[in-house]
């Protein structure tokens, strides 16, 4: 029950919530008996803030053929990782040494969102159970028989293109 709302819902620190500002550390509440005026609500961050990304994706860049632009390249820092949404397929973006690679999000252990993982060189761990996988090749430490998705990236200008 608890896997299905969070696959439904999101979980209180994912992604999700953070786009939407469901974040608690964002939405100051006074106490219910308090006489003053709760503070006014701070302006909403733009999602790439809010996510911690560094530069927001460029609109101007026309991707290849069959890929479609997800970051702008300075996004990431090296070894950061972070789950992207296009088209309705969730993809976790990773930066290893100043190349980026992208594999499926979803963990086929159990649906964990690689993309909230945390990345050591180029493995990322599972938050769910912590199976590892390499980002580079998809393949998974923890289990020789399991392997994720991987896309291929390029970059064109300033942004980040992933082969959907
Ligand atoms: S869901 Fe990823 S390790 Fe269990």
């Amino acid at each position: 029950m608890s896997f299905l709302k969070t696959l439904l819902v999101g979980r209180p620190d994912g992604l999700r919530a953070k786009i939407l500002g469901r974040d608690k550390a964002t939405t100051p509440s006074p106490p219910p008996s308090s006489p003053r005026p709760a503070p006014a609500a701070a302006a909403p961050e733009p999602a790439e803030k809010a996510l911690g990304l560094r530069k927001e994706a460029p609109k101007d860049v026309n991707p290849p053929d069959g890929y479609e632009v997800v970051l702008h390249k300075d996004a990431l820092a090296d070894g950061q990782i972070i789950e992207v949404i296009i088209g309705g397929t969730a993809i976790a973006v990773a930066r290893v040494n100043g190349q980026h690679h992208a594999i499926a999000n979803t963990c086929p252990h159990a649906g964990g969102p690689l993309g909230d993982g945390k990345l050591d060189g180029s493995v990322v761990s599972c938050p769910y159970h912590g199976w590892k996988y390499d980002v580079t090749d998809g393949s998974c430490k923890t289990n020789a028989a399991v392997k994720v998705r991987t896309f291929d990236v390029k970059v064109v200008g300033n942004a980040v293109c992933v082969q959907m």
